[in-house]
């Protein structure tokens, strides 16, 4: 029997453990936390799909036009075909594993608008889309836990990949969060679902949980990885005395309006710079709208959803009316939203093929950490799209593959250094440097200044080794990824060289990195 190693247990690292054990596999789902606790439970507008029942004359070519247009045309085409003719399928699915999708007074799944669609798209479930969907796979995963189909190992953090001595990845190594002890998972494939590298940017929306480690690990170990500069800022994002929080772009697909005050008067700048679309412009174009507006965050701007009515925003829009009266004091039904855009996914990460194969034998990765559907910009919805797809698709190749040569196994910890630096404040200089210099508008200048920064920082923190090992690799990941915004010498989707305004033809290809000999090396 194939036995087949997931690392992450959110949307994408379930689906993908439910479909390698339909099709027949052993499972190993490995994760530091419970599915409840991923980042995957944060998502909140909703899932994409061509499902046409609103009679929107939707189509399937559509949603592959929206959504190349709104990557720029950076996107592998043949995975975008692929994400959006599955796409009815995959709510068809989730339905019928059980997510209470929004449904109209027909019994339809109901859909919204979203940014940068030309159709109401989006099946979506209030606005905990990700929670009612993370909870019928885990109910699905269960059954297959109860009937041993699928292992469950929680507790355990990433520490690196294994290798066969014919260079096939055949499993991974992992410590134990609690007891320290080192495990070695070993089997025929091994498919990475844990998701994007929040951490290097600090406290933005996403889980922490979200480190980077494997991301940046798996670089040092072989990895390719594309398109780091491909950062994506949500526009609508709140301050709170934590961290920041996600308004979701639900609503404004339910009515939301932009808008700042000049001259005592609102202006709704975005209906005025852009009638067709309006405040669902792609969200690129509408964070550094906001960036504009406000002079880089000097003046306020606010979204409004006064308008909107009880029903729509205590309802529809429930984890909203949430957030805002328990965090900011706010009651959205009476006043408006103040918001600015902050970092929200990543569109780079782990290259991978429309078959979520990377360029390690028996290697696969799916869902935020891997990259091959959303080009320079991502539509929202289709993240939760990206990530069933990518687990689903992973799994059905995983399935096939079969380790020729021995795994090499080292279940030893070597670990004698240890500086005296604080932990959490080396953390905070990394993010910094990477804000400031990755923001909504990059330039040569800034990012150089950048790379030196990171090149320079002390590093040797007082941490334990899993902790001593992060701020290594997240300062290598940082300096990946300024690398690889240096090189596009354009501006293309969340990439916005302000020394480089224009996109340019001949950057229409990913950007690659590669690690080699100890050196970051970037075509
Ligand atoms: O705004 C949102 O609800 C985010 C959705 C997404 O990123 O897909």
């Amino acid at each position: 029997m194939v036995e087949v190693i997931v690392l992450g247990s959110g949307i994408a690292g379930l689906t993908a453990s439910i479909h390698a054990s339909d099709n027949g596999a052993e499972v190993s789902l490995i994760s530091p936390d419970y599915s409840e606790r991923s980042q995957s439970v944060m998502a909140m507008g909703g899932i994409n799909a061509a499902l046409n029942t609103k009679g929107e004359n939707d189509s399937v070519n559509q949603h592959f036009t929206d959504t190349i247009n709104g990557g720029c045309n950076l996107n592998n085409k043949k995975a975008v075909e692929m994400l959006t003719r599955d796409a009815p399928e995959i709510i068809d699915w989730l339905s019928r594993l059980g997510t209470s999708f929004t449904r109209d007074d027909a019994g339809n799944v109901d859909l919204r608008n979203f940014g940068g669609q030309k159709k109401k798209r989006t099946a979506y479930a209030g606005s905990r889309t990700g929670k009612q969907i993370v909870s019928a796979l885990v109910n699905a995963c269960r059954k297959r836990e109860s009937e041993g189909k699928i292992k469950r190992f929680v507790g355990y953090r990433f520490l690196s990949l294994i290798f066969t001595d014919e260079n096939e990845c055949c499993g991974v190594r992992c410590i134990h969060e609690d007891t320290g002890k080192v495990k070695s998972f070993t089997g025929d494939a091994v498919i990475i679902a844990t998701g994007g590298y929040n951490q290097l940017f600090g406290k933005i929306l996403g889980s922490v949980q979200n480190d980077g480690f494997v991301t940046a690990k798996l670089f040092t170990q072989g990895v390719e990885l594309a398109n780091l500069e491909m950062v994506q800022y949500h526009p609508t994002t709140v301050a709170t005395s934590q961290k920041r929080m996600l308004i979701t772009e639900a609503a404004r697909g339910e009515g939301g309006r932009l808008f700042v005050e000049r001259d005592g008067q609102r202006h709704y700048f975005m209906k005025e710079m852009y009638p067709e679309l309006a405040d669902l412009m792609p969200r690129d174009v509408v964070s550094r709208s906001i960036y504009n507006v406000s002079d880089g965050g000097k003046k306020e701007v606010f979204l409004d959803l006064t308008h909107l009515g009880e029903d729509t925003v205590k309802v529809k829009l429930d984890e909203v009316y949430e957030i805002a009266t328990r965090y900011l004091n706010i009651n959205p039904l009476e006043s408006p939203i103040p918001v600015f855009p902050a970092v929200h996914y990543f569109m780079g990460g782990i290259l991978t093929d429309e078959n979520h194969k990377t360029n390690i034998k028996g290697l696969y990765a799916a869902g935020e950490c891997s990259c091959q559907y959303h080009g320079a910009n991502r539509l929202g919805g289709n993240s939760l799209l990206g990530a069933v797809h990518g687990g689903l698709v992973a799994a059905r190749n995983a399935v096939l593959e079969s380790v020729k040569g021995n795994p090499i196994i080292d279940d030893e910890l070597s670990f004698s250094v240890c500086g005296d630096k604080s932990l959490s404040r080396t953390l905070d200089e990394i993010s910094e440097i990477m804000n400031e210099s990755m923001g909504i508008y990059r330039n040569e200048d800034g990012l150089k200044k950048g790379l030196e920064r990171l090149e320079n920082l002390n590093t040797d923190v007082n941490a334990k080794y899993y902790d001593y090992q992060k701020v290594q690799l997240l300062k290598l990941l940082g300096k990946a990824s300024i690398l690889s915004a240096l090189s596009r010498k354009e501006s293309r989707g969340a990439h916005q060289r302000s020394d480089y305004p224009q996109s340019d033809e001949n950057y229409e290809k990913p950007t690659l990195a590669r690690y080699e000999n100890g050196e970051i090396v970037i075509t």
